[in-house]
């Protein structure tokens, strides 16, 4: 990455969200534009990146004729013309301070700040068709805990005290508070039917805050790629960013856009490009949360908790079962009760949040409200269910209360005492729940009578589970009530800090609960198509 900018203080650029853009993509994105425009691009249009900085994006283009450059601060407008002194190509009188979301597009002939060539395209309803905005726009947003820059700081006043966002927060609601959404808008309405080339986050197409965004911004979709980044400088999330390009004269309504994958260090190599990856503008209550609302059971004893988080797969890591939610999942109302009734769509739900591994491609993928077609394979429900009951993520802890979820009976793995509660294996083995097996779900006794037939890889998960259990039971000190993560946390125990250790010495434990993690990879395999063929995510 060429740093000769880095002439401002670090706190300087987070606070204003300049992140300057690696050399590879500004080549990159010139090949999109000129693959979309036509090789002699940079004659037929006019350019202007209105949020410049020192005038990264511009490097090597060739038409200086046709370029505009603006950009907030004064220092970095003078670094601009100094590099002009030094060669860069770019028109003294085509670099200009100016503050994209405050000041009038008002010419230098009456005093102000657009030089009178651009203002001249802007009003010349033909001429502004040519003129592409091509910019990398400040990532700041107002009120959000974590900023892309990672630091978790407000970033206040960096996008609420100006003209745009005063003049669109009314029409868009929440969207207005991303500063590259404030560029977006000032650009279609002040400067129709020009064309919008800018990187950004996909935000804007599939987020939920943006859906009053795209009913007022439309505009067909050219052609872009996505990256990785933290190939940015200073971002550290693992999440895309697009280079997009649009046609704002073309009022389509955003739904779908399909951007080329690219990976920074294969850009040079004849294989940058790997694949496509479509981003869908999703609007209604559509989403798995809506779904699994229909099976929320506030009438029979519990077993256990879900933790429901947000539906997009960066939240993953927060869906979990516990036998005892925390004070502020409680709060935020992120807590279902599993049941007897609901057991079986409760662990769908937590089989297709964990089956697809969290990426930087997927991070914003949202789960969804699935077709009817799940309901019919009682393969796949049974496949969930034995992924649920063994995975790394049902943290049931028997210190709780009675441990409904030991999926064996006591001779399987040669436990000294009997279970408190049966009810797990009697519900597999479609037993029913007599008196002394379970005592709480004695009066649904006729309702689950379905012995449950497991898939070869689902059995697998079992006999992987029975073989961790059975040595477990045979350690002097065990608690023959343990639910996995009683064994787990046996065998690893925890740090100083109360954390459980990822390592254990006891090397017959680590090979036992390696094949454990192997067989619900395997299962995770096997899972994974019919999330997309039953609906639950898009591909
Ligand atoms: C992400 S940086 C991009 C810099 C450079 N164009 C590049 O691609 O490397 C965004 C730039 O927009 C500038 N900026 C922030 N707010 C602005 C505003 N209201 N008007 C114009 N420029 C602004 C920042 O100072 C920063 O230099």
């Amino acid at each position: 990455m060429n740093r000769q900018d880095l002439l401002v203080l670090q706190d300087v650029r987070e606070r204003k969200g300049s992140y300057y853009t690696p050399r590879i993509w500004v080549e990159l994105s010139q090949k999109y534009l000129a693959d979309v425009f036509g090789t002699d691009w940079q004659d037929e249009y006019y350019v202007w990146d209105c949020a410049a900085g020192t005038g990264n994006l511009l490097a090597g283009l060739t038409n200086k004729y046709n370029v505009f450059a603006s950009t907030l601060d004064k220092a970095d407008v003078d670094v601009m013309k100094q590099r002009i002194h030094n060669g860069a190509n770019l028109l003294e009188e085509h670099v200009f301070g100016f503050d994209f979301l405050n000041d009038d597009f008002a010419p230098k002939s009456k005093g102000r700040k657009l030089p009178n060539a651009l203002y001249d395209i802007i009003n010349d309803p033909k001429r502004r068709k040519q003129l592409i905005i091509y910019i990398n726009p400040p990532y700041a947003e107002h009120g959000n805990r974590s900023t892309f820059a990672g630091k978790g700081e407000h970033k206040a006043k960096v996008s609420t005290t100006n003209k745009v966002y005063n003049d669109f927060k009314s029409i868009v609601g929440t969207a207005v508070r991303e500063l590259y959404a404030q560029f977006f808008l000032r650009v279609y309405k002040e400067i129709p039917d020009a064309k919008l080339a800018s990187f950004s986050t996909l935000k804007f197409i599939n987020s939920q805050n943006f859906t009053k965004f795209r009913s007022y911004f439309k505009a067909a979709f050219l052609k872009g790629f996505i990256c990785k980044a933290n190939t940015f400088d200073s971002v550290r999330g693992q999440f895309p960013i697009g280079f997009l390009i649009w046609d704002l004269e073309k009022k389509e309504t955003i739904s779908k856009v399909n951007a080329d994958i690219v990976l920074d260090d294969a850009i040079f190599k004849r294989s940058w490009k790997k694949g496509t990856k479509s981003f869908y503008a999703i609007n209604a209550r559509v989403f798995i949360s809506d779904w699994l609302r229909n099976f929320y059971d506030k009438k029979s004893d519990e077993i256990g908790y879900l933790i429901l988080p947000g539906v997009d797969m960066q939240q993953q890591g927060g869906v979990y079962i516990t036998s005892q939610p925390t004070k502020s999942d409680v709060l935020q109302h992120k807590t279902a009760r599993v049941t007897i009734n609901n057991l079986m769509e409760m662990s769908v739900y937590l089989a297709v949040r964990h089956c697809i591994d969290h990426t930087w491609l997927n991070n914003q993928d949202q789960l969804l409200w699935p077709n009817k077609k799940w309901e019919k394979d009682i393969e796949f429900q049974n496949d969930c269910l034995a992924y649920t009951l063994f995975h790394g993520k049902n943290i049931i802890q028997s210190k709780h209360g009675a441990n409904h979820w030991i999926p064996f009976m006591e001779k399987e793995v040669n436990a000294r005492a009997k279970f408190d509660s049966h009810f797990m294996a009697s519900f597999i083995g479609g037993k029913i729940i007599k008196n002394g097996y379970s005592d709480l779900f004695e009066q649904q006794e006729t309702a689950f009578c379905t012995v449950r037939e497991f898939s070869p890889e689902a059995t697998q998960v079992f006999n992987a589970g029975r073989e961790l259990w059975k040595y477990y039971h045979a350690a002097p000190n065990c608690n023959v009530n343990a639910s996995l993560y009683d064994i787990r946390e046996h065998f690893q125990g925890r740090n100083e800090k109360g954390k459980m250790n990822s390592k254990c010495n006891d090397e017959t434990y680590n090979e036992l609960i390696g094949n454990l993690r192997l067989a619900l990879k395997a299962l995770a395999t096997k899972i994974e198509p019919k999330i997309y063929r039953y609906g639950f995510l898009k591909k």
